[in-house]
């Protein structure tokens, strides 16, 4: 079974094919341009998509000596995400489903983040916890099948990756800035760190709030003069990391608790995170499941993966623009 993933949902082109569940080619094409704005500009995310949709797909066909023709499923990531940039990716699959009458599947982008697990932890039983933590999105699912999920609890305002991204801008760092935060917090080796709050969130027992710690951040940052903030980078990034990280781990524990599931799959481009998967292992020993780095950010394999399972199920849709956060 040959399928092939597409992934345009923001700033990464990505397309991977999928061989019998093993992944042939997963070539994510990240479209740094944004950079020089601090962060994802919709309608140059779009064009850029249609720049290289074509190419990339025709290179992977190629290497793998194979023709559109040899295809037996196309997924799409169809929602949640930039609407002209999913259009981009949709109207392509859309293009090979009519010229080659191959079937085509639309796949939620956070169903492709909780499927990424699956490719290299195949022993990963159902039900499981997967907590999503990327640039768009933070959530808490049960998770008791493919296509099978419960939201237990999601970010009311910024993601964890945008709280990353956000503080990365008022440091100094480029966009994305998850990774340099990353770096600089494992330059700091003392173990004291300064007390950046984590608002309480009253609508849902299992909900996140990363927007106070924003606010604390720079309040702290314009309280300190250039001087302190150089010599003490490490210990910031260390300091705001550590607060993401606690909030992140207190509410899986809880929903853990709650739910009685201690299987759990840590997902999305925040999941890259050294000591966000450390703390996580240490909260449930070992019990944690995530993807190497390259299928935590976002790709096409991940979204491969998902349609595939879909199909198997006979749960194969067109691609339909929704609301986002549907999932
Ligand atoms: O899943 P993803 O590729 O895109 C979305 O679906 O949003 O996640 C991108 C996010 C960015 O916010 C980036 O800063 C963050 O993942 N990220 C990290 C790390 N690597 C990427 N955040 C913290 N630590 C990292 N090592
Ligand atoms: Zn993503």
């Amino acid at each position: 079974m040959r399928v092939l993933g597409l992934e345009t949902s923001c700033d990464e082109t990505s397309i991977a094919l999928l061989v019998d569940e093993t992944i042939v080619a997963n070539t994510v094409y990240t479209q740094d341009i944004h950079a020089a704005f601090g962060g994802v500009v919709p309608e140059i995310a779009s064009r850029a998509h249609l720049q290289k949709i074509d190419r990339l797909c025709s290179a992977i066909l190629l290497e793998n000596g194979l023709t559109p023709r040899d295809l037996d499923l196309i997924a799409v990531t169809d929602s949640p995400g930039l609407a002209g940039a999913l259009l981009v990716g949709i109207s392509f699959a859309l293009g090979l489903h009519c010229s080659y009458s191959l079937p085509i599947t639309g796949v939620n982008h956070l169903e492709g983040h909780i499927a990424s697990v699956m490719l290299e932890h195949t022993n990963l039983d159902f039900p499981f916890l997967a907590l999503v933590v990327s640039g768009g999105h933070t959530a808490i699912y049960r998770v008791d099948d493919f296509g099978v999920y419960e939201r237990l609890g999601r970010t009311i305002d910024d993601a964890a990756g945008e709280a990353f991204d956000k503080i990365g801008k008022l440091l100094g760092f480029s966009y994305p800035s998850g990774r340099d935060i990353e770096k600089q917090a494992a330059l700091h080796t003392a173990g004291e760190s300064i007390r950046f709050p984590v608002a309480r969130v009253s609508t849902g027992e299992f909900d996140f709030s990363f927007s106070g710690l924003k606010t604390a951040v720079k309040y702290f940052l314009n309280d300190h003069d250039a001087g302190y903030k150089r010599e003490n980078m490490p210990l910031i990034c260390h300091s705001f990391q550590k607060a993401v990280t606690d909030s992140l781990v207190k509410n899986i524990a809880s929903a853990a608790t709650a739910t009685g599931l201690q299987r759990i799959a840590l997902v999305g481009g925040v999941a890259c995170n050294n000591f966000l998967r450390r703390k996580m292992q240490d909260a449930f020993a070992g019990n944690v499941y995530f993807p190497s780095p390259g299928l935590c950010t976002d790709n096409g394999a991940m979204i491969a993966k998902a349609g595939y399972e879909n199909f198997k199920r006979k749960k194969c849709r067109f691609p339909v623009m929704r609301p986002s956060g549907a999932l």
